[in-house]
């Protein structure tokens, strides 16, 4: 019965986001946008000492969910050539280590919420073959906590759990962190000994359920009964390691009648136990959101800086109201394109094990978006410090696998280039840009444009969405301190077509390739970007 809800909430109104996105002046939720001078040129001022924010590594995470063939096939695959004496996919093991993927969410999602984390723990021989009712998927648990743990560390990055609060108790959900955190002599650490662990796994982030909000979600609940239900087990949790970080269920999407509603009494309720607020968010070129105008679309990650900043106020009343020292952050701990495969069979497995759910193909307006929504994370990451590109393999996902190999979607290449390039602190640069009329949005800039400064390699990184279909445009830096030494690097992301998407077949369709270097001239950089792009440059200074 619950899978039927959320089948249909996912097939009907789950795409609503946009229509509670009111027109108005774009600089109201827009940081560091100047109105545009009258010679039409898009400038942007820069100086390495202004800066909004420290990047937390964890801006760029991603996650693996027990759907479809995240896991099974994915990433786990014993019966693979491919794969190593753990059953890991080792070609999948490289790809994630080499884009550096510091945080991975797992095991859920909708899944999470009716996961029994004790069947997937033990002999492997002795684990229950169950039938998970959020995805219809039949699960052997062959992969489960331990094989999670000994993945991450051989893959390089790090586990944020998520915890049943669907079917699950807080004391359920308790004695997890106890089994992976403490070290021995209580009952569930020596459970995770006896099992072959005799060091604790020590997560240290943790997410109290999983949209709890939706009414799809199995063991739904008001926000009053979620909240209480949060505080007392983060309680619980802080017995057993008081520095965890704890993070609450915030709204799904802003196109849930509760939105920011559920948030305030979530959080009045647990606040006090709480470090940060997740919220989620995906987008589609639809009918409903957009119109299918693609112009609209790659605009739509301003919807996504406006869903921030109206969420952190909500966290800020909360903690004004009561009188707290203590400023939650958010987690942004899903959020990526996903419309197509999004209803019927993509998501419904049918009771078999491993089915081809939610295998979205990302053409290059998706990847042009999805660059839009890094930008958007840069942009605010004063205040995100976790978030998670859902999710990571196969499904809606930057890496496609079959037995033989793998490919990267459009999508992965400007996940990759904010994971690698964006370091150090966000600068507050000041931007100048033409706009161009989106309804329901108001002005937006043709360009979208945020940098990156990194003391330790003295480096500056400028991630430049042109949103512009039609015509390359200019960009002019203007170094207000000290001018660059050298570029070092100038890629980006460009087609004829809009809708040209990479497969097995032709894995390169869509791919990066160099800019010309830009041209300096005393403290001004000019170069231009390519229409319909997505384009990342690095100076050393
Ligand atoms: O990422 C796919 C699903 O989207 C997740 O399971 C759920 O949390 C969200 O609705």
């Amino acid at each position: 019965m619950a899978s039927m809800k959320r089948r249909a909430f996912l097939g009907k109104s789950f795409s609503a986001g946009a229509g509670v996105v009111s027109a108005g002046p774009v600089s109201s939720f827009l940081k560091g946008y100047l109105t545009p001078g009258s010679d039409g040129i898009t400038r942007t001022y820069l100086d390495t000492k202004r800066t909004t924010a420290p990047i937390d590594r964890n801006l760029f995470g991603s996650f693996l969910e027990h759907l479809g063939r995240a896991i099974y096939e994915g990433i786990y695959d014993p019966g693979s050539k491919l794969s190593d004496v753990n059953g890991f996919r080792k070609d999948v093991m490289d790809e994630i280590r080499g884009m550096g993927v510091p945080i991975i969410r797992y095991p859920g999602g909708n899944f999470v919420s009716g996961y029994n984390w004790l069947d997937g723990v033990g002999p492997k021989q002795d684990r229950p073959t169950v039938l998970d009712k959020a995805w219809n998927t039949v699960n052997s648990n062959q992969f489960g906590t331990n094989e999670f743990m000994t993945w991450c560390k051989a893959t390089g990055t790090l586990p944020l759990m998520g915890l049943n609060f669907g079917t699950g108790t807080a004391e359920q959900a308790a004695a997890l962190v106890e089994y992976c955190n403490t070290e021995k002599g209580t009952k569930w650490s020596e459970l995770r000994r006896k099992h072959g662990f005799a060091e604790p796994h020590k997560v240290k982030n943790w997410c109290l359920g999983n949209e709890m909000d939706g009414p799809w979600q199995i063991g739904h609940m008001t926000a009053a009964e979620y909240g209480a239900k949060a505080d007392d087990a983060a309680r619980q949790m802080r017995v057993i390691d008081p520095s965890l970080n704890l993070i609450a269920c915030g709204s799904s999407s802003p196109g849930m009648p509760t939105y920011l509603e559920w948030d305030r009494i979530v959080l009045e309720n647990c606040y006090d136990q709480v470090d940060g607020l997740s919220l989620h968010r995906y987008i589609g070129n639809t009918q409903e959101e957009t119109g299918k105008d693609s112009s609209k679309y790659v605009a739509m990650n301003l919807t996504m800086d406006r869903q921030i900043a109206e969420t952190a106020a909500v966290c800020d009343l909360v903690r004004g109201r009561k009188r707290s020292s203590k400023r939650l952050w958010l987690s942004f701990d899903e959020w990526n394109v996903w419309y197509r495969a999004r209803s019927g069979d993509d998501v419904n497995g049918h009771a078999k094990e491993a089915p081809h759910l939610l295998e979205e193909v990302y053409n290059l307006e998706d990847a042009l978006l999805v660059g839009g929504m890094v930008n958007t994370l840069l942009r605010n990451a004063d205040r995100v410090k976790i978030a998670c590109l859902a999710q990571l393999v196969n499904v809606i996902a930057p890496i496609m696998t079959n037995s033989s190999g793998l490919y990267r979607q459009t999508i992965y290449y400007p996940y990759v280039w904010g994971l690698k390039f964006a370091r150090g602190k966000v600068l507050n640069i000041l931007l100048e840009s033409p706009t161009y009329e989106v309804s329901g949005i108001g002005a937006v800039p043709y360009l979208d444009i945020v940098g990156t400064y990194a003391q330790e390699t003295n480096e500056v990184a400028l991630f430049v969405l042109n949103r512009d279909l039609a015509r390359a445009r200019e960009v002019e830096v203007v170094w207000q301190d000290a001018p660059p030494s050298a570029v070092t690097g100038a890629s980006t992301l460009t087609g004829n077509d809009l809708k040209t998407f990479n497969g097995f077949d032709a894995p390169q369709r869509v791919a990066p390739q160099d800019l010309p270097k830009p041209i300096m001239n005393k403290n001004v950089t000019r170069f231009e970007v390519p229409a319909r792009s997505y384009t990342a440059v690095r100076w050393r200074l």
